[in-house]
């Protein structure tokens, strides 16, 4: 019986920190999938018709390529060109998170 508590206590650490790392990831990639994707593409290639009509630059832009990761956090924030601002929709936490996703797609 006892074994079986102290079984049942590390399979539930087990979950909670599996539960912890996954977070982060998925939520951030989540975020990007649902409110940036359908301007700046799956794959940060601006490939989508809003993309098209916003003029949207793909991140192979060397002006893309060259912001800062502060500078793009500022763009989410306070908004940039077309794009409205993100600050009053997002936390900065989420902020941060989605723009390092769309940095992943940085070559
Ligand atoms: C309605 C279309 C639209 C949506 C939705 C949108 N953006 Fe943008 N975004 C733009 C436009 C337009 C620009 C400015 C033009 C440009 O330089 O690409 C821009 C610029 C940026 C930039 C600066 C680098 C760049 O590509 O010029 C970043 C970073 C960025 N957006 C991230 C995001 C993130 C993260 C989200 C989701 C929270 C998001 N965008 C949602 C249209 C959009």
């Amino acid at each position: 019986m006892r074994k079986m508590i102290r079984l049942q206590v590390a399979l539930t650490a087990v979950f909670l920190l599996t539960g912890a790392v996954c977070f982060a990831q998925p939520s951030s990639e989540a975020l990007y999938k649902s409110k940036c994707q359908m301007c700046h593409g799956a794959k940060g290639m601006a490939d989508t018709p809003s993309a098209k009509a916003m003029k949207v630059k793909p991140v192979t832009d060397p002006e893309v390529k060259g912001m800062t990761e502060a500078k793009m956090e500022e763009a989410v924030r306070n908004g940039m060109g077309k794009m409205q601002p993100y600050k009053d929709k997002l936390t900065d936490a989420q902020i941060k998170g989605v723009v390092a996703y769309f940095r992943t797609f940085l070559q």
